[in-house]
């Protein structure tokens, strides 16, 4: 959003007390849910198959616009070889099983991150989530899988420059939103609220352009454990939240204008 935007949306819509429209969530805690339990970290990641299935229900009823999970991101490839095989079998699994009911729901698939030197499967599924849904209008999951924030503006830069080099853009005209609309996600509004699981509070190279402005909330809940009520307790505490924008809200700003 530009700097004249954002003070508009301060002036005319705080956002104060409604609900988000597009949230954002960090799902971490699989591998500590399995330790405690004494199973292996494979199993943790299943019942965060299954906990994101409930977020994503939850999603569709409290009519959420966007639901975006980090599913992958860019850095997982270092995990042991085990452990990346499993969670590609797990997302495998996901569309396969779950693409007919997501669609049934209305829900439209979206996927974000490197599709470049996927196996050819798995690129394959990708695209077949995302067409079969396309013409869908309910909840958009955006599912950022070998996502990484630092690559994706990294390749907008990329690709920014080389337009710049071919005569087809002025460098004047960089700005924000020039910028904004080079990434993946410029048909995707920013993320009002950004939930982590599992106690930690940091962003791991999720959604870093896109998090300008939103919210965080950080649950202790590990993910496997995430059900409506977590998800409901996030929602409360943003709706709390006094959204500024870098602006004033309404009653600061009717108080300064009384002055
Ligand atoms: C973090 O837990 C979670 C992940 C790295 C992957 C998230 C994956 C899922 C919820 C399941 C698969 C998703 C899809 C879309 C099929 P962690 O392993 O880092 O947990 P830890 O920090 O406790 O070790």
């Amino acid at each position: 959003m530009s700097g004249s935007a954002s003070k508009d949306r301060a002036i005319r819509d705080p956002d104060t007390g409604s609900a988000p429209r597009h949230v954002a969530i960090i799902m971490d805690g699989n591998g500590r849910w399995a330790t405690q339990r004494g199973l292996p970290r494979l199993e943790g990641h299943r019942r965060g198959v299954e906990a994101l299935r409930r977020a994503v229900r939850a999603a569709i009823d409290l009519k959420i616009g966007y639901l975006t999970v980090y599913s992958f991101s860019a850095e997982n490839w270092t995990r042991p070889f085990d452990e990346v095989q499993s969670l590609l079998g797990l997302l495998h699994l996901f569309i396969r099983n779950d693409l007919a009911e997501l669609n049934a729901n209305n829900v439209r698939v979206r996927i974000i991150g490197e599709r470049q030197g996927l196996a050819p499967d798995i690129a394959q599924l990708l695209i077949e989530a995302e067409s079969v849904t396309i013409n869908n209008t309910g909840l958009v999951l955006v599912v950022a899988f070998n996502y990484g924030a630092r690559q994706e503006i990294a390749a907008a830069a990329r690709r920014l420059a080389q337009r710049v080099k071919e005569g087809k853009l002025h460098l004047d005209d960089i700005d924000a939103d020039c910028f904004g609309a080079e990434l993946e996600t410029n048909d995707i509004p920013d993320p009002d609220l950004i939930i982590r699981t599992s106690g930690e509070q940091r962003l791991s190279n999720f959604l870093l352009w896109q998090a300008a402005y939103s919210e965080f909330v950080f649950l202790p809940v590990l993910w496997p454990d995430f059900d409506r009520a977590a998800f409901i307790s996030a929602i409360a505490e943003y709706m709390h939240r006094d959204r500024r924008y870098g602006g004033l809200t309404a009653p600061q700003l009717s108080k300064k204008s009384a002055s």
